[in-house]
């Protein structure tokens, strides 16, 4: 199994380029099953989790086509085969989203029961009962979740009882095709979601009201392929933000965006860090400064993302004085804590709130990743610790993180991959 060795005591500076959001391609590629005619999806990031989904879509019967760039064309014309396998789901959560688009255009489908990220125990029951309250029937059989609309779905006022990103996404993707208006209400505001909007209404979707609380969506016959730009993933972008003001450095991120950021950088302005922003470049400068402790409540967008609270855990590790933070959204999404714990750190765990004194240093020691955000966590506390740290399990990392190593590298990070069994 592959592990990372991280000298400590980096200082991240330097410029690199933000790769295609994750969170906005696994939905995309899902709805490109909705397509009639071929599509072309562009600056996707080479990612595992990505990879993943491609496959899943391949085994249905579409046909793919990537060139070097990760630009990815795709035809689901047909035959199709409406079955989501346990082999391929149950390394990603996100495979839950072939669930709506099926059910739409194929009035069928049999999705196994996600996996992905320990999280918690991560529901998908308001997927569920918002395609029941368009019409469908769903069973659970043999770990399989088994979907039928033989009518075809309907339009329905569906109110979300939790905001659900995944969620949002599965029952926007299912009404484009149903028969009349489908009103989300309590929805996602996620930038992801207006991505995954912006390509629907390319194919000929009727949607109004992505990035609010409530979105209409005006059911059309078919929907045919158009070629679409990835969104920047402004999760790697905040990560690559804490990990300069965790180490007292400076970088300058390009083919980014701020306006999708906000929460982040007002907390890292909090936590000392000089930002500037000129259209699609970050930079940030902590003038030789130990970042300040900073405080914050994880919640839906736009308030501070949950999978920013682990690199934001590592950084008030170290940073000078106290904090306190409060997890929301996910249970057991503090367990990175106890790694820091071990490197050195000074962190009480109390429920779902984070009470962290800063130390000056973190010691390395081996660690492990328990699950994607918290992965980054580790590498930044490993930048920041004396000696070097050995990163188990980086498996997690490479599900989001494109070329997580060459990008640190290129910042001046002493970080290399060992291969391993
Ligand atoms: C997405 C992101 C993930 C991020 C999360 C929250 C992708 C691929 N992943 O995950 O990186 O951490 O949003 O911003 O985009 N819930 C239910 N019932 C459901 C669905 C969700 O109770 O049917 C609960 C979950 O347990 C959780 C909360 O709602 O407590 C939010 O989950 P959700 O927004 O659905 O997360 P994901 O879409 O899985």
């Amino acid at each position: 199994m592959d592990k990372l060795l991280i000298q400590g005591g980096s200082t991240v500076s330097g410029e690199i380029r933000i790769s295609g959001s994750k969170n906005s391609g696994l939905p995309i590629l899902a709805a490109t099953l909705l397509a009639t005619t071929p599509t072309t999806i562009c600056n996707l990031p080479h990612l595992n989790d990505i990879t993943t989904m491609l496959a899943l879509l391949r085994c249905m019967g579409v046909g793919i086509t990537v060139d070097e760039k990760m630009h990815v064309e795709i035809n689901a014309q047909g035959p199709i085969e409406t079955e989501a396998p346990y082999d391929l789901v149950k390394t990603m959560r996100a495979s839950i989203l072939v669930l709506g688009p099926l059910l739409a255009r194929f009035k069928q489908a049999d999705v196994s029961f996600p996996g992905g990220c320990a999280i918690g125990s991560r529901p998908v029951d308001i997927h569920l009962r918002g395609l029941e309250a368009m019409g469908a029937t769903i069973t659970v059989e043999d770990g399989y979740i088994r979907a039928r609309a033989p009518e075809g779905l309907k339009g329905v006022r569906y109110l979300m009882d939790v905001v659900t990103v995944g969620g949002t996404e599965n029952l926007l993707m299912a009404a484009t095709l149903a028969k009349g208006t489908t009103i989300l209400e309590n929805a996602a505001r996620e930038p992801e979601i207006v991505d995954l909007a912006d390509y629907l209404i390319g194919m000929g979707a009727k949607i109004t009201g992505a990035g609010t609380d409530r979105i209409e969506i005006e059911g059309v016959e078919a929907l045919t392929g158009c070629t679409h730009h990835v969104m920047p993933d402004r999760i790697e972008t905040g990560t690559y933000l804490t990990a300069a003001a965790a180490t007292r450095g400076n970088v300058v991120l390009r083919d980014t965006r701020a306006d999708i950021l906000e929460a982040v950088l007002i907390k890292l302005e909090e936590a000392g860090a000089d930002i500037t922003v000129n259209g699609t470049t970050i930079s940030l400068d902590m003038h030789g400064k130990r970042p300040k402790a900073v405080s914050f409540k994880t919640a839906p967008y736009p308030a501070f993302p949950t999978d920013m609270q682990a690199q934001f855990t590592a950084m008030n590790a170290v940073a000078e004085g106290s904090s306190t933070v409060v997890e929301t959204i996910f249970e057991n999404r503090l367990v990175q804590t106890h790694e820091l714990n071990r490197m050195g750190a000074n962190i009480k765990l109390e429920g779902n709130t984070a009470f962290t004194t800063g130390v000056e240093e973190l010691n390395a020691a081996p660690v492990m990743a328990s699950d994607l955000r918290a992965s980054a966590s580790l590498v930044i506390a490993g930048m920041v610790a004396k000696g070097d740290t050995l990163i188990d399990r980086i498996y997690h990392i490479d599900r989001g993180y494109e070329c997580i190593e060459e990008k640190f590298q290129a910042l001046g990070v002493s970080i290399t991959r060992v291969t391993g069994k």
